[in-house]
């Protein structure tokens, strides 16, 4: 039997959405408010869905303790109440869009979990915003 597994989690964090190979006018004409110089934080949810054949054994697809633990240590321990931009190595570089955390984070989750299964990662920047990877 095949079915999906849903985890949610949660985490603060705060960023600036800037290119800098761009003028101030043009980052602020692209970008609005969350070009603001100071930074603004985000109550980012995140949905976890992991399906695949369930173990005729266990009658688990995964131990859910497992999928809590892996979101708790890779996820919310690494970006929770963080400046994405200034304190993550992942966004020295890379723009923390909602898109690009999302990808972040799957490419995160997916090379912690075994091949079996299959993963998407849905992440909510505010309740009516979110995107999810893969599309
Ligand atoms: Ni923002």
């Amino acid at each position: 039997m095949r079915i999906a597994v849903f985890r949610k989690a949660h985490f603060n964090a705060a960023h600036r959405l800037y290119n800098p190979n761009w003028s101030e006018e043009k980052n602020a004409a692209v970008f609005g408010l969350c070009n603001n110089h100071n930074y603004h934080g985000h109550n980012y949810e995140l949905e976890v869905k992991v399906s695949g054949e369930v173990d005729p054994e266990t009658g688990y697809l995964i131990d859910l303790k497992i999928l809590k633990d892996l979101i708790r240590e890779k996820i919310e321990l690494r970006f929770d109440h963080k400046n994405l931009n200034l304190d993550t190595e992942e966004f020295k570089e890379l723009i923390p869009t909602a898109e690009n955390i999302c990808y972040v984070i799957w490419n995160i989750l997916r090379s912690n979990l075994d091949d079996k299964y299959d993963l998407s990662v849905r992440l909510y920047e505010t309740p009516r915003n979110f995107v999810e990877y893969p599309a």
